[in-house]
């Protein structure tokens, strides 16, 4: 393969959902040594929290697994991204419907898909924004984006017939 697949992760603030899921992703990537295969990246549709580290509950539950989301930083996700990501991955509709807004060629429709397209125990498409609830919500997203991670690495692998060194 000439190039690693890149894979974007797309969330409302990049302060909860898609950070977890870069970061969650990412270790997986590495622990299955496919990380010269695969770039990983996250951003935001809206602009509120550019620039700062991913919320600090977010960030608790993450260490509480295992994962370190500390490093981060939040950006906007802009309609270059577009052409740069070979799988860019909304964690819901709205994300979903934001990002093809700014696609106005229609060109890259076929690379954006609802990240829980890949979850094994879908329910719904949408995962849930914790931002202005409780704890739980932040394990459930937890949970959501560790199972549906490992389904997409699993998915990605087979794909582009990666190997590890
Ligand atoms: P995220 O959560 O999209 O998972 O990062 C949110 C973070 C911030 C806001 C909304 C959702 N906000 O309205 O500021």
């Amino acid at each position: 393969m000439s190039r690693p697949v890149r894979v974007l992760f797309v969330c409302l603030g990049n302060i909860c959902r898609s950070p977890v899921a870069e970061g969650v992703f990412r270790q997986k990537v590495r622990d299955a040594g496919l990380d010269d295969f695969i770039e990983i990246d996250s951003a935001g549709t809206g602009a509120w929290h550019v620039g700062n580290p991913p919320d600090r509950r977010m960030t608790a539950t993450a260490k509480h697994h295992g994962v370190d989301l500390l490093w981060q930083r939040a950006r906007q996700f802009v309609d270059t991204d577009l052409a740069d990501f070979d799988h860019i991955l909304p964690m819901d509709k709205s994300n979903l419907h934001d990002i093809l807004y700014l696609d106005e060629g229609n060109d890259f429709g076929q690379r954006v898909t609802l990240f829980r397209q890949w979850d094994p125990e879908p329910g719904t498409y949408d995962v849930p924004d914790p931002y202005y609830g409780g704890d739980a919500g932040f394990e459930e997203v937890y949970s959501i984006v560790d199972r549906t991670t490992d389904a997409l690495l699993k998915g990605l692998a087979a794909h582009y017939d990666l190997e590890p060194d």
